[in-house]
Formats: C-alpha cells, sequence, structure tokens
C-alpha cells in the first residue's frame, strides 16, 4: 500500500543554541516528536555557542558588572553565534528561554507551531548581558515560575509542546481541540476499562450512550476543575 500523500511543507526548524548541545534532542528523539524527526516532519540543529568563545579557553562569560555573584554570558559572544546560526532573511522568531521571560501559553505555543520554526537561545550562569538581548531581538520565554539550572529543559518543553500541534505527528491520537487550555478550561476526567476497580467505579452517564448527556457532564466537570484548580483560567474565559 502506498503511504497517504502528505504535502511537501518544508519542515518546522528548531535552531537551538546552547553551551549543551549533546542534550538535545535528548527526550525529544523519542514517542511522537521523535518519530515526526525522523519523517523530516520538523528538524532540530543544536548549536555550541562556546564555538564562538574568546581565547584559547573560548571563554563565553565574565563577572557581572557592577558586582555580585555569577558569570553572565557575554554579548559578543552570543552575538557571534546567534549571526552564524541566521541568515539575514532566517523569518523564524528567536526566543531566550529565561525565568524573567514572559509564561509560555497554548496560544503562543499554537503560534509558535504555524510558524517557520523557531531560533532558540538557552541561558546558563546568572544571565545573558542585556545588550545582546536589545540588539538580536531576544524574545524572553518562561515556561513556569521557578528556576532551572539553564535554558535547555525549557527549550525541549516548547519544541515538544510545539512539534506535537505540527501536521501529522498526533496522527489518530485527539486532534488537540478538547485538551487543557485549548477551550480555555481544563481538561475533564477520564476513564477505561474495567468498569469497577479497587471499589471506584466509572460514573454512570459515561457509560450510558447519551452524547449529549456525555457532553455535558464533561463541560460541566470542566468547569467545576478549572474553578478548583485554575480560577484564573475562568476569569480569563469570562471576561
Ligand atoms: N531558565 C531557567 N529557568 C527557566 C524557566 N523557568 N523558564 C525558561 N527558562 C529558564
Amino acid at each position: 500500500m502506498s503511504e497517504p500523500i502528505v504535502p511537501d511543507a518544508a519542515p518546522w526548524r528548531a535552531t537551538v543554541l546552547t553551551l549543551y548541545p549533546e542534550m538535545f534532542p535528548g527526550p525529544l528523539g523519542h514517542s511522537l516528536s521523535g518519530d515526526a524527526l525522523a519523517r523530516g516532519t520538523w528538524s532540530l540543529e543544536p548549536r555550541q555557542i562556546r564555538e564562538h568563545g574568546l581565547g584559547r579557553h573560548r571563554n563565553v562569560d565574565d563577572t557581572p558588572a557592577g558586582g555580585g555573584a555569577g558569570m553572565v554570558l557575554r554579548c559578543d559572544v552570543l552575538g557571534a553565534a546567534i549571526d552564524a546560526a541566521t541568515p539575514a532573511d532566517d523569518a523564524r522568531p528567536r526566543l531566550l528561554m529565561s525565568p524573567r521571560g514572559k509564561p509560555l501559553s497554548q496560544a503562543r505555543v499554537r503560534a509558535l507551531a504555524e510558524g517557520p520554526g523557531a531560533i532558540i537561545v538557552c541561558g546558563r550562569f546568572e544571565g545573558v548581558d542585556e545588550r545582546v538581548i536589545e540588539a538580536r531581538n531576544l524574545e524572553e520565554v518562561s515556561i513556569g515560575d521557578y528556576v532551572l539550572s539553564g535554558g535547555e529543559i525549557a527549550a525541549l518543553v516548547l519544541i515538544d509542546a510545539c512539534v506535537r500541534l505540527l501536521p501529522g505527528v498526533m496522527g489518530k491520537h485527539a486532534s488537540g481541540v478538547e485538551e487543557s487550555f485549548e477551550g480555555g478550561l481544563l481538561e475533564y476526567p477520564h476513564y477505561t476499562r474495567p468498569r469497577e476497580w479497587e471499589g471506584r467505579t466509572i460514573p454512570d452517564v459515561l457509560m450510558g450512550g447519551n452524547h449529549a448527556a456525555i457532553a455535558r457532564w464533561r463541560a460541566d466537570r470542566s468547569r467545576a476543575l478549572t474553578r478548583a484548580r485554575r480560577p484564573d483560567l475562568l476569569q480569563r474565559d469570562e471576561s
């Protein structure tokens, strides 16, 4: 049997600038994203920032102006690494993973997935010299209100969230429209066999075959869960 014809759309391209390129593809080489990477639905180019480091030791960082703890990624080094990775006509957004960034949302993920890909800079040390953020128009993105030891794991999270939305990646799995956040609400609870387990049963309405009643129950559970756990989402939904 012939394979279904997929229009040869250009693959979604992720370029990752990092001091730890060996961390990629890591978990993205497995499961749905790994299969899609092997099929060429998306491509991944990890690039070593240190190749643009200075001197015999290829230094990439220095002490913070004004004093204080930690080291700061140099603007000249990161600027050169970005320029080498991106031709002038590269339309992809340039992201800097940082706890200081705007929180990543499903809406931003969807917009990124619909575009040509992303150039993702992974921060390390105490931070990145502010001048390169301004001069290379880096959009700072956070994956949550906690601090990781670097941007690599955050970049993996962002790429995973985008790649699963690319055409054909989720295959016969859900289209993504009924899952948490897509409707502005958390997802309703799921059940499968056995019908009874450790004295716990599946809610009767799900076994009754009344699709309108099932849809009402699910909408109701979504709303109740969201009210209990994420009232901030409901406020957004109701405004
Ligand atoms: N780097 C360190 N912490 C981070 C976070 N919460 N989000 C994105 N990048 C980070």
